[in-house]
């Protein structure tokens, strides 16, 4: 991994994959790819290159790749679950169609490909705790279908091509540095920002369903250290079960009380999204990710906790 193209650099988890690339990877160049509307500013802009990077333009990605010598590409381009009920043939597009693109450009320029999985590759039908590794997927969202087609077509393209596929499936994402983009997890993330504001958070999501969560720091480190893994030990490529945390709103507001004790909430829950965080697991099994490229988080609910609000206090100019 020298020469890296991250696409949706400025994406919830883009924006802080490629400047930590940046940061640890010596001698990297990292391209921080982006769409119209969507384009780099401050530190990411200033810190390396950058270049319009749309998975629907395969001709400019292949441009990309040609100019800049790309050997790995972390293609984070997405509309989150959510979004993507609104708007399922621009989701199929983008997450399919465009990872196609990337497959052929990355066959025929020996490039590696990162493409996240999520725990919304599974459905009613999975096992909801303990999820294995290889079990049933059958997801009713739209979201959930393009994850699923997109596991198969990475393996696809190791299998028939010899193509260097990874991925993971990656939980909720919690984060302080950009806010995600229309998920059913968002509420982990948004109600930070109520909290530290001193407001009352609404919650679309009900007080019980549970979900697998994960603070940004530890999935970071799972696409590096994936990326970095010893390919002999790996069984499975596409996409590996890992997980943290996992809790109900409930749990998480009461912890976000014990440290913000002004914190008040209430619920709003709204169907489509509960409906989909319903069929999603409780907790996935990553024990086959422990074993073959050695993960292992380090922060749990409350270590997110104590660490999101510290940051958001300084974000926000709070107290
Ligand atoms: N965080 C995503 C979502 O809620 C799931 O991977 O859509």
């Amino acid at each position: 991994m020298k020469n890296v193209l991250v696409i949706g650099s400025t994406g919830q988890i883009g924006s802080e994959l490629t400047m930590k690339l940046r940061r640890e990877i010596p001698g990297s160049s990292v391209v921080a790819g982006y769409i119209p509307g969507a384009e780099p500013k401050g530190e990411l802009l200033e810190s390396g290159p950058s270049a319009i990077a749309d998975v629907r333009d395969a001709a400019g990605l292949a441009r990309i790749a040609d100019e800049y010598r790309i050997d790995t590409i972390f293609n984070l381009a997405a509309l989150l679950s959510a979004v993507a009920e609104k708007r399922p043939l621009m989701a199929w597009d983008i997450q399919v169609n465009g990872l196609l693109n990337i497959l052929e450009v990355a066959r025929e320029k020996n490039i590696a490909v990162f493409t996240p999985s999520s725990i919304g590759s599974f459905g009613p039908e999975t096992p909801r705790v303990d999820t294995p590794q290889d079990t049933i997927q059958r997801p009713r969202s739209m979201y959930g279908v393009t994850k699923v087609a997109t596991e198969l077509l990475s393996d696809y393209y190791f299998h028939k091509y010899g193509v260097n596929t990874r991925s993971v499936r990656f939980p909720g994402l919690i984060s302080y540095v950009q806010l995600p983009g229309g998920g059913t997890t968002d509420y982990a993330v948004e109600v930070f920002y109520s909290a530290v504001k001193g407001e009352q958070y609404v919650c679309p999501i009900a007080p019980d369903t549970r979900m697998d969560m994960m603070y940004m720091p530890d999935a970071l480190d799972a696409a590096v250290k994936l990326m970095q893994a010893d390919p002999s030990r790996l069984v499975h490529r596409n996409g590996f079960n890992i997980a943290a945390m996992s809790f109900s709103p409930e749990e998480l507001f009461s912890v976000i009380r014990s440290m913000e004790p002004s914190f008040s909430w209430r619920y709003e829950v709204d169907p489509l999204r509960e409906a989909i965080a319903a069929s999603w697991p409780d907790r996935m099994d990553d024990s086959c990710a422990r074993e073959e490229w050695d993960w292992k988080p380090v922060y749990g609910i409350e270590e997110t906790c104590r660490d999101m609000l510290k940051n958001l206090r300084i974000k926000l100019n709070k107290k």
